[in-house]
């Protein structure tokens, strides 16, 4: 746990297994216990973080470099950090984001094939020793996500990926859990979302008792 008095939890996963969707009920549960919930995102979370994320999801001429994707990501945490995450924790709200810094090891380490290790050190020069208190890792067949989230819009500069993309992507989140298994856990998106819900419900209740 942090020594803040709020609380980060994180909601993690592959493209369209249902993180935008559960959020509202995840914050809407936390509410009804009494906390103060700030929702936010990333890339993203301040105007300035925004106009990164725009940069980095727009699909364009110019090849990004993976090393420009990975900086640019960092560059929005460090924004979204100093200006939401920290004043917020800082007075006692509990912070849900969708998407963080797991999201960066599986789609700039598993998926483009950056070494963890590399980013463990922006990591730790960004952030300190700051991390999530829980992560949701919403877990999904990466076909079943991807048809999901093609139904809801046009697709973005990573969904114009291949499966084999999102296969490694999910490999290297459903790693980050299997070691760190007290802070991130496993969610079977594939469920209805009633039953989905239930799970995320269950890991609420349990980590509120720590
Ligand atoms: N358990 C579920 N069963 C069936 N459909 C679902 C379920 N959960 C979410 N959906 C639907 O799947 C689509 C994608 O969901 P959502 O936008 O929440 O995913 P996401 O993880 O936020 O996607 P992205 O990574 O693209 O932001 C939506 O149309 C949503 O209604
Ligand atoms: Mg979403």
């Amino acid at each position: 746990m942090n020594k803040t008095l709020g609380r980060f939890i994180t909601v993690e996963g592959t493209e369209g297994v249902g993180k935008s969707t559960n959020i509202d009920f995840l914050a809407e549960s936390l509410r009804i216990r009494g906390k103060e919930v700030i929702l936010t995102r990333e890339p993203g979370g301040t105007p300035l973080a925004e106009e990164l994320r725009n940069i980095l999801l727009q699909p364009r001429e110019e090849r990004i470099s993976i090393e420009t994707e990975l900086l640019l990501m960092f560059a929005a945490r460090a924004q979204h950090l100093e200006n939401v995450i920290k004043p917020a924790l800082e007075r006692g709200a509990w912070v849900i984001s969708d998407r963080f810094t797991d999201a960066t090891f599986a789609y700039q380490g598993g998926g483009r094939g950056i070494p963890f290790h590399s980013i463990s050190v922006l990591e730790n020069l960004v952030q300190g020793p700051l991390r999530p208190d829980l992560t949701l890792l919403l877990d999904l067949p990466v076909e079943i996500g991807l048809r999901r989230a093609s139904q809801r819009s046009a697709p973005d500069r990573f969904e114009q990926e291949k499966v084999a993309f999102f296969e490694r992507v999910r490999q290297a989140y459903l790693q980050r859990a299997q070691q760190d298994p007290q802070r991130v856990k496993i969610i079977d998106a594939s469920q209805p979302l009633t039953d989905v819900q239930q799970q995320i419900g269950r890991q609420i209740t349990i980590f509120m008792r720590q």
